[in-house]
Parts: C-alpha cells; structure tokens; sequence
C-alpha cells in the first residue's frame, strides 16, 4: 500500500509548526527566559538552537524520509543495518509520546474550561482558590490518591480528545493538514492581536523591559545552559517519535534542510512572541497594582490558570482579550496533541498492518479513558510529577541514546550527505561537530545531573512511593515493554525470512 503524503510543502511546515509551538512556547518558554537571565538567556538558548535543534530537526526529517516509517520502523531498520535490535527505541519513543499525550490533554481540557469562564467572567477575583478549590478541587488528594472524576473537567478534555481524534481519524492530508492549515494562521492572527493591544497598556514595556533586560552573571551557570538545551527538545518535539513520524510523509522530492530550518525558526520565533505577549501582560498588572513584578510572575500551571485570569480582569475589553487568550492556548495545545497521537497511531499503522481508522479509533479511545484520570481531583499532582520524569529523565535519556547511536555508530556525513542532496542549500561541516560532539556532551551533562538530583533529593515533596511507583517505575515500565515488543515481533511489512 502506498504510504500516504503531505498535499505541499505549506502543509507540512504548517504541522510540524503546529507540532513545535504548542503549550510550551506560550508560558514555559516566558517563564525559562525570565528565571535564567532574562536577555541574557537567549544566548544559551540561540546557541542550543544551532547547535542541537536545527541539526536534531535536520537530521529527524532525514531519518523519516528516508526510511519511509514511524519510529520503531525507522530504529528496526537502522538497527539492521547494524546487525543488532533497535526497535525498542522507537517504542520507548512512542511510548514517551503516549504519555505525554494523555496529560497533555488535561492542560488543553483546562484551557478549554478557562476559555468559557473567560467569557461568563466566573473566575472572581481571588483566581488562586478559584483554580485549585473550585475547578480543580484539589483538596488532600496526592498523585496516587486521586479522588472522582469530576465531570466539569473530563467534558472539556472530551471535546479536545473529539478534535484530536477526527484530524488523526482523517488522514495526513485530509485531517492533519486540513487542521494545520487553519489553526496555524489562526493562532499567528490570535497573538499578534493580543500583543498589538496588550503592548498599547501602561507598564507593558516596563515588563518588557524586564524579560529582555540582560543578567550576564548568570551565563556561566551550568542551570542556564541546562535550561536552554532542555526547552529547546521539548519546545522542537524532537526525540520523541513526533518529527520521524511527520516526515516519514514527505514525498520524495522534498527539501529536508530548508524544511528544518523554517520549522526551528518559525517555533523559536513564535515563543519570543509569546514571552512579549506574557510579560507585557505582567507588566501591566504590576503597574495596576503598584506592585514590583518579580511579585506577579509564576511558573507553570500557575502562570496561565492564575496569574493570566488576574491580569485579564484587570484588563480593558476583558470579554474580548480573555477569551482570545485561552483560545489561542487551546489552538497551540490542540495541534501538539495531533502531533503526538500521530507518533503513536503512525507506529501501530506501521506495526500491524490496520487501516488507519482502526489505529486511531484504538489509539485515542484507549488515550481517552486512561486521561481520565487527570480529570480526577487529584489530577494535577499526577500530571505535575509523571510530567516531572517524563520531561527531565525519559525524554533526555531518549535524544542522548538516539544522538550517541546516529553519530557514532552510523556515519553522521552520511546523513548530511542525504539531507544535502535532498535540499536546496548545504549545511557544512558544523552539522557534524554539533551532533557528534556538542549535542552528546551537553544532554549527557544535563542527564546526570537531573539523576543525580532526583536520586538523592527526589521531586518535590511527593511521597517516596509515589516517585518510585509513578516516576521510576513508569519509566521502567516503557523501557521493559518496548524491549519486550521488539523482542518477541516482527515488522509484518518486512518480507519473511526464507
Ligand atoms: N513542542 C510543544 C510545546 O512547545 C510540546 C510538545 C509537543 C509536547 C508535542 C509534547 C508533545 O508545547
Ligand atoms: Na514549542
């Protein structure tokens, strides 16, 4: 059967955009910048940009191009070619992805809830209690005790599951692209309307001023670097069977490092709108208030379901620039979800030989009722600590495996000799240097010191049991089963041995 394609070169820059720009980019990337020097922080994090996410990007798109699959098909084949099994890595990918997906939704569920009381105005003034007593009803629970499930958040998280599932349910042209095609845009028009009017407020550019305002003594902080590389392979999608999937549809004429390059650009760019956007708002609010604004701004959950409602209702037009907010979070949100469903549904296509109806309907029904479980009250804790490992451990540990065994074990020129001979203009020798060298050291770097950290100080202060059972033992679980998978199968599209 012919494997399907993207309809033009727009529609896939569009997905892969739509993949990379997603939650992250509209309040991690703020809050990352301002915590690790400001201005200065985007030294550290340009340079990770070269120097990881462009050749990463680079050479995903090559890998999926050229072998025409998911990323255990992509790893099955790379390991042949090896003579040893490395299927198990595209699994431990897809599985990294699964789970990720099936939190990701609750924060899009969430938007969706905050997209209508932006509009109803039900969030009061104390935004804090709102959200975690009245929303959240977070109450004494913890990660493994969860409580119910609470209606009011599953229905929103439905709905998200609804879109996500018909894209991915339709096909890369006529369900993925389509969606890329309209929110894309959409998303562009969204922000830049909220930053043109947003800008226009007293005390914006003071925030401005703060975000972009240089602190160069913490440059020579190992954290700061630590923080660039690792939002720039969650920021980019790369590593995680996403990218290899996505381009596994390009046709065969493609131009893979003008494609990289415009979908590295066009994310990095858009999360500097995004922190324009977050911290004008700050600004603003801390002007209204009278307050400095180191004591407005917060990280995380906080920052988009607390912070942001607060300043909305310190806002002019709150029932315009409101919802427009939270719609543009959905939007972001959404189109990552696809992405990373699509890793998934791709990989079982791929694996079993079904229709892509089938996949999916398996796929985003089994996503579906095991995220319920975010819709508990205890919700939030489960996804802030699984998050926690996902991101610092698996996720790492993942790029840096895949990173040593491309560079080392393959010869990376031959790579770059694909990606330039499918591509309009070359990249040199630097691609090399970057991947072999500078990428491996500084995720190896990053990686042990996150272990080392965890081991000893654990996360937060969730009970040791949870950590062990959710963090540990889930990661451990991933990596058995994908072992398992390639161990005792084989790929149906492969012809027999004789
Ligand atoms: N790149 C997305 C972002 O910045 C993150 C992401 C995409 C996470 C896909 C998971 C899956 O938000
Ligand atoms: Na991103």
């Amino acid at each position: 059967m012919q494997r399907e394609q993207w309809n033009s070169r727009t529609g896939f820059i569009l997905a892969a955009v739509g993949s990379a720009i997603g939650l992250g980019n509209i309040w991690r990337f703020p809050y990352m910048a301002y915590e690790n020097g400001g201005g200065a922080f985007f030294i550290p994090y340009l340079f990770a940009m070269l120097t990881a996410g462009i050749p990463f990007m680079i050479m995903e798109f090559s890998l999926g191009h050229k072998h025409r699959g998911a990323a255990p098909r992509v790893f099955a084949k790379l390991g042949e070619s090896l003579g040893f099994k490395l299927e198990w890595l595209g699994w431990f990918q897809v599985f990294i992805a699964a789970v990720i997906a099936i939190y990701y939704v609750a924060i899009i569920g969430w938007a969706i809830s905050y997209f209508v009381f932006s509009i109803t105005q039900s969030w009061g003034t104390d935004t804090n209690s709102f959200f975690f007593n009245e929303y959240l009803q977070l109450g004494d629970n913890s990660p493994t005790k969860l409580g119910s499930l609470q209606f009011h958040i599953a229905i929103p998280m439905a709905i998200a599951w609804g879109i996500t599932s018909l894209a991915v349910f339709s096909g890369v042209k006529g369900g993925i692209e389509r969606a890329s095609k309209i929110m894309m845009p959409l998303l562009f028009i969204m922000v830049l309307l909220l930053i043109g009017r947003i800008v226009l407020l007293p005390g914006a550019l003071d925030g401005l001023n703060y975000l972009f305002r240089p602190d160069f003594s913490m440059i020579l902080d190992v954290k700061v670097w630590s923080a660039a590389y690792g939002q720039i392979f969650f920021t980019l999608s790369v590593g995680f069977a996403i990218m290899l999937a996505y381009s596994s549809y390009l046709p065969e004429k493609s131009d893979i490092n003008n494609n990289a390059f415009m979908t590295v650009l066009i994310n990095c760019g858009f999360s500097i709108l995004g922190g324009i956007m977050i911290f004008a708002v700050l600004g603003y609010m801390a002007a209204e208030q009278a307050k400095p604004i180191t004591d407005v701004v917060t990280s995380g959950v906080g920052l988009a379901f607390v912070t942001i409602p607060a300043a909305i209702n310190l806002l002019p037009l709150p029932y315009i620039l409101g919802p427009l907010f939270f719609l543009a979070l959905v939007v972001a949100g959404i189109s990552s979800h696809i992405s990373i469903i699509e890793a998934v549904v791709a990989a079982v296509i791929d694996k079993l030989a079904i229709s892509r109806k089938k996949a999916a309907l398996m796929v985003c029904g089994t996503g579906f009722t095991v995220s319920m479980a975010f819709s508990s009250n205890g919700g939030l804790l489960l996804l802030d600590l699984v998050d926690y490992f996902i991101n610092n451990i698996a996720l790492l540990t993942s790029c840096l495996i895949e990173l040593i065994i491309l560079t080392w074990l393959f010869k990376i020129a031959d790579i770059r000799d694909y990606a330039n001979q499918c591509s309009e203009f070359s990249v040199g020798k630097w691609f090399n240097l970057c991947l072999r060298f500078i990428g491996p050291i500084m995720l190896a770097i990053i990686l042990i010191k996150n272990l080392i950290n965890t081991l000893r100080n654990g996360y937060e202060d969730y009970p040791i049991a949870d950590q062990i059972f959710l963090g540990w033992g889930l990661i451990a679980l991933m990596l058995f089963a994908a072992i398992f998978i390639s161990l005792v199968s084989r790929d149906p599209n492969k012809k027999p041995a004789r």
